[in-house]
C-alpha cells in the first residue's frame, strides 16, 4: 500500500476531512479506514493520520499508533472547536507531532475548525447568564456559532492544497 488515511472521529467532522484527503490523493494505491486499537502497523509507505482535538491534544489511540511508526512518511490532520487562532493550531500540532519518532519523515499538519455538540453552547450560554466574564462567554458563543459551518468548502480547498504540498515534499525528498 502506498497511501493510508487513518482517522478517529466522534461526531463526523474529522471523517469528512479524512474523506477529502483521500479524494485529493492521486488515484492509485490508497486506502482509508478508521483507526482503532486493532489497526495493524505497516500498512503503507505514507500515512495521513487524523484526529479530533480533545483537551488540546488527541486521543491515546492516535498517539500510541503514531509512536509505533518507523521509516514512514507521516502527515497529520485534525479538527478542533476553536477557530481563527493560528497560535492555538500550532500548539495542537506540536502536542501531537511530538509523538512521531525521528526516523519518520514528518510532512506537516492540516487543521481546521469543526462543529461542536449543542451542550457546549449551553455551557457558554450559562456562563453568559450567571458568570462574571461576559466578554469571554460572548467570544466563546461566537466561536461556537462559527464552528457550526465547518468543515466548509474553504477548508476542503485548503485540504487539497495540503495534500498537493505533501505530495511535492515526498517527491522532493525521495
Ligand atoms: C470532550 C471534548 C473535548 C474537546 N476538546 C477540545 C479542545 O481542547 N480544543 C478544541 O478546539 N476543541 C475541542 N473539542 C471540540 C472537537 O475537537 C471538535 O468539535 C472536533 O471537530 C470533533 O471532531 P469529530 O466530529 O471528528 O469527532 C472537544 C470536544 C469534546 C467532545
Amino acid at each position: 500500500m502506498q497511501y493510508e488515511v487513518l482517522f478517529v472521529s466522534q461526531t463526523g467532522n474529522t471523517e469528512k476531512v479524512a474523506t477529502a484527503i483521500y479524494d485529493a490523493i492521486p488515484d492509485g494505491d490508497k486506502e482509508i479506514q478508521r483507526l482503532n486499537d486493532h489497526t495493524p502497523l505497516d500498512l503503507a509507505e505514507t500515512y495521513f493520520i487524523g484526529f479530533w482535538t480533545n483537551r488540546g491534544t488527541c486521543s491515546f489511540e492516535v498517539l500510541d499508533y503514531i509512536s509505533d511508526l518507523h521509516g514512514k512518511n507521516i502527515a497529520l490532520f485534525g479538527t478542533c472547536g476553536m477557530g481563527n487562532d493560528p497560535a492555538y493550531f500550532e500548539r495542537i500540532e506540536k502536542q501531537v507531532s511530538a509523538f512521531i519518532p525521528e526516523d519518520n519523515l514528518y510532512l506537516g499538519t492540516f487543521l481546521c475548525q469543526g462543529k461542536m455538540p449543542i451542550c457546549v453552547r449551553n455551557k457558554y450560554q450559562e456562563l453568559l447568564e450567571h458568570g462574571d466574564n461576559d466578554a469571554l462567554a460572548r467570544r466563546m458563543l461566537h466561536n461556537f456559532d462559527t464552528a457550526l459551518l465547518h468543515p466548509n468548502e474553504e477548508d476542503y480547498q485548503r485540504v487539497r492544497k495540503f495534500v498537493e504540498e505533501v505530495m511535492l515534499k515526498i517527491g522532493s525528498y525521495q
